[in-house]
């Protein structure tokens, strides 16, 4: 090779090199703005973030496995860049929930654009001193507890290989989001912890929950007033309220929930499988539409299917005045296994708003071995399959 041909073979490899490199995220570990392991993580997980976010070409800000305190963060700025919070190891809450500030998030994302977190890390909220003094299940009216995670106003973002465990209220709270995906989330909180719903999702579209385990004392997942486009796919929900829809018609300002896809999903030891709740008393009136449940197992699940729309825990409504949410387009298809009681189809419906365009195809759930039977009021669904036939 003579100099000339080499020196040009040298500088394509070179730029080939340099560019694969920047296409690589630049690191920023926590190691080098003061963190720790087994220390105090917040201050040196704020600084990394700081410089991460003000990158103008994507970055990851790296916590290598250890076991860390982390205080509140609130990470609430637009970045210039995509950017990756890998986090290994874990991440303990202050136990004492006079710590937080209100009703809060112990962990606050929001208004950023491609945003990642992952890493393996657990999140440990250390709710159980939290949850004795929380008397959310005996009064409408209690002091609210902080939740581990919040996103808010989050677009195009992944939540992945990530276990958030024992939260003091709510795990997740997303609100106004597009385009967030939770996968391979996990999140373990006993059966008996009040309040601990996994991911309750509001005002967002294009919502994923992919691949995850989710125990918890609450809800699994649920889906407030304004939820559009979600879809939840290879979960396990147990042990827990199951995956609700609701409550929804409480507040005037509602928006409608249209769009939601449960699909290939099992409810082990759960109150609930499927739910939709609404409340009566309320003069509000917005449509609830465009639902899918399929392909579903429940195992030893007390209501596997429960459409609910005089739902009214402590008293909190008048009953006499139906609710004015109309559910319509609502398909339960292909789902089996056991109910611990006889009722395993609840299906009651408003009487000003009856449901409209509800299918069922192919029930098959057996109570004490034999099929568990189907309750209907203010709706004619239609039936395809192998399916009990609704009683009053
Ligand atoms: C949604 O967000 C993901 C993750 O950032 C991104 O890869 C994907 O392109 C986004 N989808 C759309 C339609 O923008
Ligand atoms: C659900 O699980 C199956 C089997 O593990 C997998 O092939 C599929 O991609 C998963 N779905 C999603 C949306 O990740
Ligand atoms: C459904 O999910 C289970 C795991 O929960 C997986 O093993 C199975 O392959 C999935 N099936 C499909 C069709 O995605
Ligand atoms: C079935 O669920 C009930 C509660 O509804 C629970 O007491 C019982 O232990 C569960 N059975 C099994 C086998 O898990």
């Amino acid at each position: 090779m003579d100099a000339n041909l080499s020196m040009i073979y040298i500088s394509a490899l070179f730029l080939l090199q340099a560019s694969s490199i920047l296409a690589q995220p630049t690191v920023f570990d926590i190691r080098k703005y003061g963190g720790a392991p087994n220390g105090d993580l917040t201050s040196s997980l704020e600084r990394a973030w700081e410089v991460a976010c003000a990158s103008t070409s994507a970055s990851k800000v790296f916590v290598p496995k250890s076991t860390y305190n982390l205080r509140q963060i609130e990470l609430n700025d637009p970045c210039k860049a995509p950017i990756e919070l890998h986090i290994e190891g874990n991440i303990v809450a202050p136990e004492n929930p006079n710590q937080f500030n209100g009703d809060s998030q112990w962990l606050r994302f929001g208004y950023i654009d491609s945003f990642t977190l992952s890493g393996g890390a657990t999140f440990d909220g250390q709710g159980s001193i939290a949850w004795n003094k929380n008397n959310c299940a005996k009064t409408w009216n209690c002091k609210k507890l902080s939740m581990n995670f919040g996103f808010s106003f989050m677009k195009n973002s992944v939540i992945r290989h990530i276990t958030s465990k024992n939260s003091k209220h709510f795990h997740v709270n997303v609100l106004g989001c597009h385009n967030i995906t939770f996968n391979e989330f996990s999140i373990e909180a006993p059966a008996d912890s009040l309040n601990t719903d996994g991911i309750h999702i509001g005002r967002s579209t294009k919502v994923k929950i992919l691949n995850s385990n989710i125990g918890t004392g609450d809800d699994c997942i649920s889906l407030g007033d304004g939820s559009r486009q979600v879809s939840v796919e290879n979960v396990t929900c147990g042990p827990g309220h199951g995956i609700s829809v609701g409550s929804l018609g409480k507040y005037e300002n509602e928006e409608p929930v249209e769009g939601f896809i449960v699909k290939n999903c099992t409810f082990k030891n759960t109150d609930n499988g499927v739910r939709i709740k609404t409340w009566p008393g309320t003069s509000i009136n917005i449509p609830v539409s465009g639902l899918r449940f399929e392909n579903l197992v429940m195992i030893n699940v007390t209501n596997p299917i429960i459409i609910d729309q005089e739902y009214c825990p402590w008293n909190q409504c008048s009953k006499q005045t139906p609710s004015k949410v109309k559910i319509s387009r609502v398909s339960f298809k292909n789902i089996r296994g056991t109910s611990t009681t006889k009722k395993g189809i609840i299906l009651i419906c408003s009487s000003s708003v009856p449901c409209e365009k509800v299918k069922l195809t192919n029930i098959n759930l057996k109570f004490n071995g034999t099929p568990a039977i189907a309750t209907c009021k203010n709706i004619k669904p239609q039936v395809f399959g192998n399916v009990p036939t609704c009683t009053p």
